[in-house]
């Protein structure tokens, strides 16, 4: 089993830490207490989805390192990423004596891994965490980078804070649980690491979409080391998103957010929500001359072939367009795109004018 195993590193100084991707690790416990060394309290954060399953193996498993383990479970879903699910956390952890030397374990999705990894934030003042992430779009995305937070009414992700995980484990038979409609959503973000970052890997991805959806172990860890590498890379890069290469990895979501906004968010699952945002976004590419109708078919090809949607409905374009003139990727009030130039490359650009973002959406 090892010897099928990746490890990608976060060069972060002294924040670094690896991203452990495998299969059947969360058994056992051995990488993840090898990693996290001895600790005298480990909580483990649990979706209640998989509480019974896999965050109680992962607590099992810790049993060996940690002098003391406690389970909280958090119930699933977006509406737990919340200031009163967050105050409940950090009251809990009070609650059984979590000192500054405690280690918080988030076992579930990115709903975990933001809200659990914020309460390890903001707990004393900082405690540190782990991520085991259980959705593939947590373990392609989220769970690396560092970003963690909650919800407040009507605005995503609007309080958090920037805290580094010590370690990320990945075991990819997690996913074989998870519904199919969640898989195919996270693999939107899959295509966006292809379409703006890298051409051989969109290559690969297109050659590979039959294993990709049966959820083959090696295709499927593979594509998520890739995923974790070009993550890793960014971040190392532009932690903060201070200089313009992280947002690269928003290709898709400026379109993407209007239309989880425009949609009350219950219409389509966020990976859903930007693979039409990807397709709108290589329409305009299109419009304004940077790719080809070629490249644009092609991206469109794939996303048909993985199960991705195309807009089921119309959108109003004016709604549309004040949803994005809202979202943090607008600068003061202009809009502003990632756009693909060809394959493997996408750059931030600005000055799009309204009417070109709306012949796109009419
Ligand atoms: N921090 C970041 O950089 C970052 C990046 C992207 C997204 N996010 C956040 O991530 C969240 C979305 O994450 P998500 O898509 O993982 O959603 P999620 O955490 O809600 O999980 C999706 C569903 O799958 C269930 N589930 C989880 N693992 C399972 C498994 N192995 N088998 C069966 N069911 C399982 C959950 O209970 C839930 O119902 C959003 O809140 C988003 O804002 C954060
Ligand atoms: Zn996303």
């Amino acid at each position: 089993m090892a010897s099928e195993s990746i490890t990608v590193r976060v060069s972060l100084a002294e924040r670094a830490y690896e991203i452990h991707i495998g299969s059947g690790t969360i058994d056992g416990g051995t990488i993840l207490g090898e990693r996290l060394g001895r600790v005298p309290h480990a909580i483990v954060i649990a979706d209640s989805r998989i509480a019974d399953s896999y965050a109680s193996r992962v607590a099992h498993g810790l049993a060996g390192t940690a002098d003391r383990v406690d389970t909280l479970v958090v119930p699933s879903g977006e509406s737990s990423k919340c200031v009163a699910e967050l105050n409940r956390l950090w009251n809990e952890l009070l609650r059984l004596g979590a000192g500054r030397d405690a280690c918080v374990v988030a076992v579930g999705g990115g709903v975990i891994g933001d809200l659990g990894g914020f309460a390890a934030a903001s707990y004393a003042r900082g405690i540190p965490f782990a991520q085991v992430p259980t959705t593939l779009l947590s373990q392609v995305d989220s769970s690396v980078g560092g970003k963690v937070g909650i919800n407040l009414p009507g605005a995503k992700n609007m309080v958090g804070a920037f805290w580094q995980p010590r370690f990320v484990l990945i075991d990819t038979s997690t996913l074989a649980t998870l519904p199919r409609r969640e898989f195919i959503a996270g693999l939107a973000e899959v295509v966006k690491y292809g379409v703006a970052l890298d051409a051989a890997f969109l290559d690969f991805l297109e050659a590979n979409t039959g294993p990709l959806l049966d959820r083959e172990p090696s295709v499927l860890r593979r594509v998520i080391a890739r995923c974790c590498e070009w993550k890793a890379a960014i971040v190392a890069e532009d932690e903060r998103e201070t200089t313009g290469l992280r947002a690269v990895l928003n290709y898709g979501h400026t379109f993407g957010h209007a239309v989880e906004s425009l949609t009350g968010y219950g219409e389509y699952l966020h990976g859903e929500a930007v693979a039409i945002g990807m397709r709108l976004a290589a329409r305009l590419a299109a419009i304004l001359g940077r790719i080809d109708s070629a490249f644009l078919d092609r991206q469109d090809r794939l996303l048909d072939a993985l199960g991705l949607p195309r807009a089921a409905r119309r959108l109003e374009p004016d709604a549309m367009l004040a949803a994005m003139r809202g979202d943090k990727k607008a600068s003061r009030g202009r809009l502003r795109f990632v756009l693909p130039s060809r394959s493997g490359r996408a750059e931030l650009v600005d000055g799009v004018t309204d009417d070109q973002a709306r012949s796109v959406l009419g």
